[in-house]
């Protein structure tokens, strides 16, 4: 981990041993930056977020240590459908402003490839404007974006009791206006009790797919949804949550490509059992990890924090937490080739950390402020900090 990368145009040109001096083969001109006795650990891929949100929900927060459930509240006309109030009520500044504080603090923290979803318009100039939203994020900073359009994340309050009208705007109006402006690379759908059915799903990412669109699901947080199967038939790049998952689960994944992502701060915050991390481990699944970042179920976008749960609460060592928060979350946003880990001709995205005993301390210690200086394609990022 001590090795030396040396960039050029944004991707590592060569990586060096640990002797302290470039590598052999790096370009003479090149600065150096000393490590000062750190370590360098590869940039987080961070797959599944929702972060281009409007305001906060920490009033749904006090009501579930109340006793509410995440489904009660959402009955209520909380959860997702608030959100949905707030961001129609905020322009494209605004939502960007807030995005980019958050991107900025994501970024600090370790990430440097971000899958960001739309959800929170539920009716499709909403939709758009949050897609916009992201493609501006995706030109003004150096991580990675990819955008996912989520226009099923719940049925919009004009549309409740009229699920499939909801399913029809999305498939018939929502999809190919996204596809029109070239706004998505994914759709996705909440695939869950209480949300959208298995056919709901099916016919939403099939639309989807005839515009191009590759799809990942939302699936078995609240109750096994069929989703994970759902996902492995339509080749779905990744199915994400699983919380809900055994055995079934597993086997249907087991020799697909689909990538069963995990997103334990939302488990941690709302208090749902741990997915079966184990099994799906023993079963040689490649399992990746992401924050989640939303107002609701996970408010943070720490892959740290992420990475210590998976540990503590998935019982997965560091090095494993390592590989699913970076090369598998990569590999769920189609970036394998070229992010998620330091390898000549890989995009030379990478943090410093202090000086630390071992690699397992970044995630043992995991309220000590160890990382240092980040690197984004090559470039420190923010500069000179
Ligand atoms: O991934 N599960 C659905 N969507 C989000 C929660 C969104 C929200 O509550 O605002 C999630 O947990
Ligand atoms: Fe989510």
């Amino acid at each position: 981990m001590n090795g030396r990368p040396v960039s050029d145009e944004g991707r590592s040109t060569a990586c060096g041993p640990k002797n302290g001096r470039p590598a052999a083969d790096a370009p003479t001109d090149c600065t150096i930056v000393d490590a000062e006795g750190g370590m360098l650990f590869p940039s987080f891929c961070d797959s599944h977020t929702h972060l281009v949100y409007a305001g906060s929900r920490e009033q749904e927060f006090l009501d579930k240590i109340r006793g509410l459930s995440y489904e009660q509240i959402a009955r209520r006309g909380g959860g997702i459908l608030n959100s949905a109030d707030r961001l129609h009520a905020a322009s494209e500044e605004e939502l960007y402003e807030a995005a980019m504080e958050r991107i900025r603090e994501i970024a600090r923290k370790g990430t440097g490839a971000v899958e960001i979803k739309s959800g929170y318009g539920l009716r499709t100039e909403d939709e758009l404007k949050m897609l916009r939203v992201i493609r501006r994020i995706r030109r003004t900073v150096p991580l990675e974006v990819r955008a996912t359009f989520l226009g099923a994340h719940a049925v919009a309050r004009d549309y409740l009791g009229r699920q499939e009208a909801y399913v029809d705007l999305v498939c018939d109006e929502m999809l190919p206006a996204v596809a029109r402006e070239g706004l998505a690379d994914f759709v996705d759908v909440f695939c869950d009790r209480g949300f959208f059915t298995v056919d709901q799903t099916r016919r939403i990412l099939r639309r989807g797919r005839a515009l191009g669109l590759a799809a990942k699901i939302h699936a078995n947080e609240l109750d096994v949804s069929g989703g994970v199967q759902l996902g492995v038939v339509e080749g779905a790049l990744s199915v994400d949550h699983l919380e809900r998952s055994g055995e079934e689960e597993i086997e249907a994944l087991r020799g697909s490509r689909t990538i069963p992502t995990l997103l334990p701060g939302a488990a941690f915050f709302l208090g749902l059992d741990y997915p079966p991390a184990r099994a799906m481990l023993r079963a040689g699944l490649a399992v990746a990890l992401a924050s989640d970042y939303n107002p609701g179920s996970s408010p943070s976008g720490d892959m740290r924090m992420v990475m210590t749960l998976a540990a503590t609460q998935l019982r997965m060592t560091p090095a494993e937490a390592l590989c699913a928060a970076t090369l598998n979350g990569a590999a769920a946003m189609g970036l394998g080739r070229d992010f998620g880990s330091i390898a000549v001709g890989k995009v030379a995205n990478f943090f410093l950390t202090a000086p630390m005993p071992s690699p397992e301390f970044f995630t043992y210690a995991y309220t000590t402020p160890l990382i240092r200086r980040t690197f984004l394609r090559g470039a420190e990022w923010p500069a000179g900090e």
